[in-house]
């Protein structure tokens, strides 16, 4: 009997591999992304996995710490402030990047950008493309101005045969558009499925290393369907961006996730417009656009964004309910903070807020994950509960504890630096943090214990009513 061919689970998001399917994966416990693919092929002398990527030099000995030189990496600059800004100040020689985003988000056209910016200085770039032809290409390029001769294009799809292409060209820079195109003959599965994406990532990792050139991924996230996502491919490359925001709205945030050379977190903001991306220098200024004038329920905080303040408002709506089991939803803020704020101020200050239902939303789509903004989101229920207005000017920063107190939270200055910048002319900050901020001349700083104090100088401030007792 013919032995059957050999074949393997993989995970499509996180590349768990496994000899049996199962409907959800046992490694990132996500459901219905077990597909099956045909096994690695066991090619013969298979180089060691550090020997492959230059960081192995093959013979094993050991150094003291005083013997390793630790240089800085020299760095190009793109000369595109945000995307250097989230690299880590410039790209590095012989580092693979992945940047991955929606479809239709805009990466094909950031890294257009970033090649033309880099082949206006004179180094050598090679775009690669599997989506799209040289046509359309071209189409889009004319948008974005005029390219010098040092930025090449290639409508290829086989792996070695673009592994020839660099080596014989030598560009410093090669895009690779999109990885869930590439296909490698010597791996028997379709371009696209979970052990081509990885195959030929790993073939790439070879190429950036072995031959020193910076290589870009660009990877779609998927949700459905049989491509592989460029989760699975975060832990081989050395930096992984995510291109971010509502294809419908022009605001588009590149965030850094994972990088070794340098620190993650980082954000660079943009802007769609028809002539390509264009940076926001100040994205704090763009988050507080169109503010509404004397509404309830709307305060302004400042959220550190890697080693960036950016101010975001938040706004509240909070009405009386009729359902039985009111409604709640948080719109970039977490869910469960939501709820545990809320159960601070019907415990602490007696609002009968589980008769009502609750809107949160954090405008300009900003994704807040740090309990910093705590006390402004309470603020803002509470005034669009009580319906009073907060000053314009006024910003909130605190950390709100489960015995409704207000902590201090990290990098207190830089944030009031921020709102200073801005022109706000009032800060309530945690009272434990004051010492922090003695150098800050420009702006009044108020600082509160508890939530029910925060309310109160708020609710002073330009309205009349009486304070909560
Ligand atoms: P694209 O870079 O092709 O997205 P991705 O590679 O992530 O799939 O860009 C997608 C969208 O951007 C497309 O709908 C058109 C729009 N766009 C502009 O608004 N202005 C421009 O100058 C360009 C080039 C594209
Ligand atoms: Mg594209």
């Amino acid at each position: 009997m013919a032995k059957a061919k050999e074949t393997t689970f993989f995970c499509k998001e996180c590349g768990f591999e496994s000899p049996k399917w199962s409907g959800q994966c046992p490694s990132c416990k996500e459901w219905n992304t077990m597909v099956e693919a045909p096994a690695a092929p066991k090619t013969k002398g298979v180089m060691r996995k550090g020997i492959a990527a230059g960081i192995v030099s093959g013979d094993a000995k050991p150094s003291t710490m005083a013997e390793v030189s630790a240089a800085e990496e020299e760095r190009v600059r793109t000369d595109i402030g945000e995307f250097d800004r989230v690299l880590g100040g410039g790209i590095i020689k012989g580092s693979l990047v992945l940047v991955g985003g929606d479809p239709g988000i805009g990466k094909s056209t950031l890294l257009t950008q970033i090649c033309k910016s880099l082949s206006d200085k004179g180094i050598e770039v090679l775009y690669i493309s599997g989506e799209e032809s040289l046509k359309q290409i071209k189409l889009r390029a004319n948008r974005l101005g005029e390219f010098t001769p040092q930025m090449k294009l290639l409508c290829e799809t086989d792996l070695n045969t673009i592994e020839e292409v660099i080596a014989s060209e030598k560009p410093e820079v090669v895009v690779i558009d999109s990885i869930q195109t590439m296909y490698r003959q010597d791996v028997e599965s379709a371009p696209g499925s979970a052990s081509q994406v990885r195959e030929c990532t790993n073939l790439l990792m070879q190429i950036a290393k072995g031959m020193g050139v910076t290589i870009f991924i660009v990877g779609h996230v998927t949700k459905e369907g049989v491509v592989a996502g460029p989760r699975m491919l975060e832990h081989m490359v050395d930096t992984v961006l995510y291109f971010e925001g509502e294809s419908q709205g022009p605001y588009r945030i590149l965030r850094g996730v994972k990088n070794r050379f340098g620190s993650t977190n980082e954000i660079g903001v943009f802007e769609m417009r028809s002539d390509g991306l264009r940076e926001v220098k100040n994205p704090s200024e763009f988050m507080l656009l169109g503010r509404p004038e004397g509404a309830s329920g709307s305060i302004v905080s400042c959220t550190l964004q890697g080693t960036r303040p950016i101010l975001v408002e938040i706004q509240a709506l909070i009405t009386r309910s009729a359902l039985s089991n009111p409604r709640r939803s948080a719109t970039g803020l977490d869910y469960s903070r939501m709820y545990m704020l809320l159960a601070v101020l019907e415990k602490r200050l007696g609002f009968h807020l589980s008769e009502c239902d609750a809107y949160i939303n954090v405008v300009g789509g900003m994704k807040i994950n740090e309990t910093a903004l705590d006390l402004a989101v309470i603020v803002a229920i509470a005034s669009g509960y009580m319906d009073f207005v907060v000053d314009r000017q006024t910003m909130a920063i605190g950390e709100v504890g489960l015995a409704g107190e207000v902590r201090n939270v990290n990098m207190l200055e830089q944030r009031v630096k921020e709102a200073e910048k801005l022109g706000f002319n009032t800060c309530i900050v945690p009272k434990a943090g004051l010492k922090t901020l003695k150098n800050i001349k420009g702006i009044r700083i108020i600082g509160v214990e508890n939530v029910k104090e925060a309310i109160n100088t708020m609710k002073n401030a330009l309205n009349e009513s009486p304070n909560i007792v």
